[in-house]
């Protein structure tokens, strides 16, 4: 998508340094930086540190990172040392064991000096691959929401409620639930997005950077809001992103959506999740008890960053102190919970059935 007027993709492949280039994105919405990565070290920090975050993102760091290692020892023990610390980095976001496992299933099968060019062209493919899937979500998605404005009146928008970052930035680009959000503005359909500030790390106000950068109507919202909204009928449509989903369609999100998902069942406001088939893992049925859940620093809860008056970036803490935080990063929303999963292969239930419709392969 673009940023002032130029198309990025989040990462991207620079062949003069042959290596990786990111935005960095610790520093949106307030400044766009572009960071190589050279060493695993920097790739590991990368991921670590949201330098680089999403799910399908992460996955797509993950498979260059496999290509750096196998360039610099692409021995069994070098590809299965830089699978485990790269593994290592991020609990949560399947993508990024689906990335690397991946790359290491095909990469230790061939001789040794062939696996470097290999690696990094089936890096490229995973980057792509992930372009076109969040292309035809974005397209399944824009009947849902081309359905929900036939039913208005000319002109009035069709409001969509979203949390987290699950926008271009968090995926190789489109995004998976701002793909919908990006079809429907291009295709025309007025809309206008609540983005729940999402704190501790505000990756709300990326999806407003976003959005605002492609001229989409929206209002940032505390993540307390979202409730209040829908019990006024201001809301017609939520549309999440996941960071793991289980075969019985169970999603793990950001912290809070579970939340979200509640208020939108109390309230008959559709609730969908946009879902890349990378980001199931099919091992898990039970979201609530599988999935491990990062715990991050709690000095994210109680320091908040932002732009400074004098135009730099900066830290402030909003908790006495001493005072203890609690960080878990994501949460669970069970599938009874979810309307329907916005696939690269089409619509369908929250459930085994449903998934195994569209993914008969895999079960
Ligand atoms: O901790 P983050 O910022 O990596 O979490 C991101 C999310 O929870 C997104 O909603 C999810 O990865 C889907 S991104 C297309």
């Amino acid at each position: 998508m673009k940023v002032n007027g130029t198309h990025y993709r989040s990462l991207w492949w620079d062949t003069t340094a042959e290596a990786l280039q990111i935005i960095d994105q610790r520093w949106l919405p307030h400044d766009f930086r572009v960071q190589q990565l050279d060493t695993l070290a920097d790739f590991d920090a990368a991921i670590v540190e949201m330098r680089v975050r999403g799910a399908p993102l992460i996955g797509a760091t993950a498979a260059y990172g496999m290509a750096l290692a196998a360039r610099l020892d692409p021995t069994d023990d070098g590809l299965n040392a830089a699978w485990a610390q790269l593994n290592a980095t991020r609990p949560t976001a399947i993508n990024l064991r689906w990335a690397l496992d991946r790359c290491r299933a095909a990469l230790l099968p061939l001789p040794v000096d062939a696996r470097a060019s290999a690696a990094l062209a089936l890096a490229h493919e995973i980057a792509d691959e992930d372009v076109e899937i969040n292309r035809r979500i974005g397209e399944y998605g824009l009947q849902l929401i081309r359905d929900v404005a036939a039913k208005k009146s000319d002109g009035e928008p069709v409001r969509i409620l979203t949390h987290c970052n699950a926008g271009w930035i968090a995926t190789v680009d489109w995004g998976t639930a701002t793909s919908p959000m990006y079809h429907a503005h291009d295709a025309g359909i007025p809309i206008h997005v609540w983005v729940g500030e999402t704190r501790p790390r505000n990756q709300g106000a990326l999806t407003a950077w976003e959005l605002g950068g492609h001229g989409i109507s929206h209002t940032y919202v505390t993540d307390n809001a979202g409730g209040h909204l829908m019990q006024h009928g201001e809301v017609d449509l939520v549309i999440i992103g996941t960071d793991r989903t289980t075969r019985q369609g169970d999603v793990c999100n950001k912290i809070g959506t579970y939340l979200k998902a509640l208020a939108a069942k109390d309230n008959g406001v559709p609730f969908y999740v946009a879902l890349p088939s990378p980001t199931i893992d099919w091992t898990v049925t039970d979201g609530v008890s599988e999935i491990p859940i990062e715990e991050r620093n709690p000095r994210e809860v109680t320091h908040v960053q932002g732009a400074l008056d004098d135009g730099g970036i900066g830290l402030a803490q909003v908790t006495p102190q001493g005072t203890p935080g609690g960080n878990p990063a994501f949460d669970v929303t069970p599938n009874r919970l979810v309307t329907g999963l916005i696939t690269e292969r089409g619509i369908c239930d929250a459930s085994s059935n449903g998934l195994a419709t569209l993914f008969p392969e895999m079960v």
